[in-house]
C-alpha cells in the first residue's frame, strides 16, 4: 500500500490550527449524509483548533453529520480540569449545534477496565469496523515530548499492536490510569492528523523523521494508516530539527 503521508509546517500554532480547522470543516461537507466519526485529542495543542472550529468555522461545518469520540481520556471526573472531555466541551462542543447522541464521552469516572470494554462496544455499535477495528473518518492526535500518542506511552509500546480496539493505559510519571484507542484502531482511520507544536518536541520530531533507530521506541513512529492519509501539522519550532 502506497504510504500517504504529508508533513505541513506553519509559522505559528494559530496558522496551523486554522488550516487544520479548514480541513475538518471541508471533511464535514463531503458528499453523502452518513455520519462522520471523529476522535478528538486531549492535551493543550488542539484547544485552539477547537475554538476556531466553533468560531470562524462554525457556519462552514456540517455539524449534524459529525459524531465526536475521544482518542483517549484520563480516568478522572468529567468536571476535572484534567478531563479531555471537559476541555473539548468548553472549547467547542458546548458552543456548536450538536445533539447529545453525537457526543460519545469516555466515562473517566468509571472503573477503567469496565469502561474500556463499554467504549469498545459503543464504537462497535455505531462505527463501521474493518478487520475487528473501527474505521474513524478522522482521528486527531497530539504527541507528547516522549513521543506518546493518545495514551500509548513508550513503556507500553505493545498497545500499538493490541488486539482490542481500546484499553486501559497508565501514565509513566503519575501512574494515572487512562482509557486509550489502541494502535490498530488509530491506524485503521481514513485520515489521521497529528498536531505538534513547540521546541520541546523538536528532538522527537527529528527522530521520527530522520532517525529510524531512535524512533523505534516511540509510539508516534508507528502511526501509519493501513488505508488512509496521515498528515503531520507542525509549527516551525517543532519542525526546527527536521
Ligand atoms: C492527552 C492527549 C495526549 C496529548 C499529548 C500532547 O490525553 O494528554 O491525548 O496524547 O495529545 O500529551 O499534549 P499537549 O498537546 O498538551 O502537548
Amino acid at each position: 500500500m502506497e504510504k500517504d503521508v504529508e508533513v505541513k509546517i506553519y509559522d505559528t500554532p494559530a496558522k496551523l490550527s486554522k488550516k487544520a480547522a479548514r480541513q475538518i470543516a471541508a471533511l464535514s461537507r463531503q458528499e453523502g449524509n452518513h455520519p462522520l466519526h471523529v476522535a478528538l485529542s486531549g492535551g493543550s495543542t488542539p484547544a485552539l483548533l477547537y475554538e476556531i472550529l466553533a468560531g470562524k468555522y462554525m457556519d462552514k461545518t456540517n455539524w449534524k453529520r459529525l459524531h465526536f469520540w475521544w482518542g483517549d481520556e484520563r480516568c478522572v471526573e468529567p468536571s476535572s480540569l484534567e478531563s479531555n472531555y471537559r476541555m473539548a466541551m468548553e472549547r467547542m462542543l458546548s458552543r456548536v449545534p450538536l445533539a447529545p447522541h453525537q457526543i460519545h464521552r469516555i466515562a473517566g469516572e468509571a472503573l477503567p477496565e469496565e469502561e474500556a470494554r463499554r467504549y469498545g462496544q459503543e464504537m462497535a455499535s455505531l462505527i463501521p469496523f474493518r478487520d475487528g477495528f473501527p474505521v474513524f473518518d478522522l482521528i486527531l492526535l497530539g504527541m507528547g515530548d516522549d513521543g506518546h500518542v493518545a495514551s500509548i506511552f513508550p513503556g507500553e509500546l505493545q498497545l500499538m499492536k493490541s488486539e482490542v480496539p481500546c484499553t486501559v493505559a497508565t501514565h509513566p510519571l503519575t501512574n494515572q490510569k487512562r482509557i486509550t484507542l489502541t494502535g490498530k484502531s488509530i491506524n485503521n482511520a481514513r485520515k489521521i492528523f497529528i498536531l505538534v507544536t513547540g521546541s520541546a518536541k523538536s528532538h522527537r520530531i527529528s527522530e521520527i523523521m530522520n532517525n529510524k533507530k531512535a524512533a523505534q521506541k516511540l509510539p508516534a513512529y508507528y502511526v501509519e494508516p493501513v488505508d488512509g492519509q496521515l498528515t503531520w501539522y507542525l509549527d516551525v519550532e517543532a519542525a526546527a530539527l527536521i
